[in-house]
């Protein structure tokens, strides 16, 4: 794209629609990317924050999130970004389950109003002292997703995994909703590791100790991972009527693919 029709943030953060829940999110005196200056979070917290529900802890872990293994890298989102950029520009953009803002980086330039959504207020909040341009902020379930036909570019990154595989079909059908015809869902995952790759032993066993937190703890914290996996996410994707393209990435990022679905 060329940089004459590169598209700027210019519209002020204002709500979509009587039907979203803008959060108000109270600033504190702190400058922008303050997080990521900071220490991670030592392995006390993280036990307190897994032992604590999904979103409250998150809440507990906003303040260190950026300087923690969980945060999307920006290696990658400038990798997704480039891919994406032939695609657009898009008018409204949506990052979904946007954290401390990852996502937003990708899609700034990329569409001229940008809405992230989270279900932790922390989150949002760290979201927010992130970030140096305007954006709007919906405190949200992306299970029980409050738009209709609102936007033209839905991306989530670093999420997938809070989604349980009962809910996914709903999940995909509350973005589909979400989207205005014609509009593009992208996400990035990558097909199941080998049987005995240490991936995916380590994946399996990660799972399997979550299991046992939920089943004996309430209330649960929802975090699994290899879920949506390639070719599955593709098939689930075209039975919800999303045209799909798989568009592997390259390097470091090679056993990634990036999913482009247009409603
Ligand atoms: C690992 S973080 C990823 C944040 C960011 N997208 C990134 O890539 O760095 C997952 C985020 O998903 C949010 N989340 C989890 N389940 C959610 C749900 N059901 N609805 C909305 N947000 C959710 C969490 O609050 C958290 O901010």
């Amino acid at each position: 794209m060329n940089s004459r029709h590169r598209p700027r943030i210019r519209h002020p953060a204002r709500s979509i629609g009587s039907a979203i829940s803008s959060s108000r999110i109270h600033d504190a005196p702190v400058g922008p990317n303050s997080a990521r200056r900071s220490h991670p979070p030592t392995l006390v917290e993280l036990a307190h924050e897994a032992l604590s529900s999904t979103e409250h802890g998150y809440d507990l872990l906003a303040p260190k999130f950026d300087a923690s293994p969980f945060r999307t890298p920006d290696r990658l989102l400038d990798v997704v970004r480039e891919e994406l950029r032939e695609d657009g520009p898009w008018d409204r953009a949506l990052d979904l389950c946007c954290g401390t803002g990852a996502g937003m980086r990708t899609v700034g330039p990329l569409a001229y109003r940008i809405t992230g959504l989270d279900r932790s207020r922390g989150m949002l909040k760290q979201a927010r002292l992130n970030h140096g341009y305007e954006a709007t902020w919906v405190r949200a379930d992306a299970l029980e997703l409050p738009f209709r036909q609102a936007f033209d570019l839905i991306v989530t990154f670093g999420a997938l995994g809070h989604i349980l595989p009962a809910d996914e079909t709903r999940f995909l059908d509350g973005v589909w909703h979400a989207l205005r015809p014609g509009g593009t869902f992208c996400l990035v995952t990558a097909p199941m590791p080998p049987f005995f790759s240490p991936a995916h032993l380590a994946s399996r066993t990660f799972n399997g100790l979550m299991h046992v937190r939920n089943a004996l703890w309430r209330p649960p914290f929802v975090m699994y991972y290899l879920t949506f996996p390639l070719p599955e996410v593709a098939a689930e994707l075209r039975r919800q009527g999303f045209d799909v393209r798989l568009r592997p990435l390259s390097g470091r990022w090679r056993r990634v693919t990036l999913v482009v679905a247009s409603r």
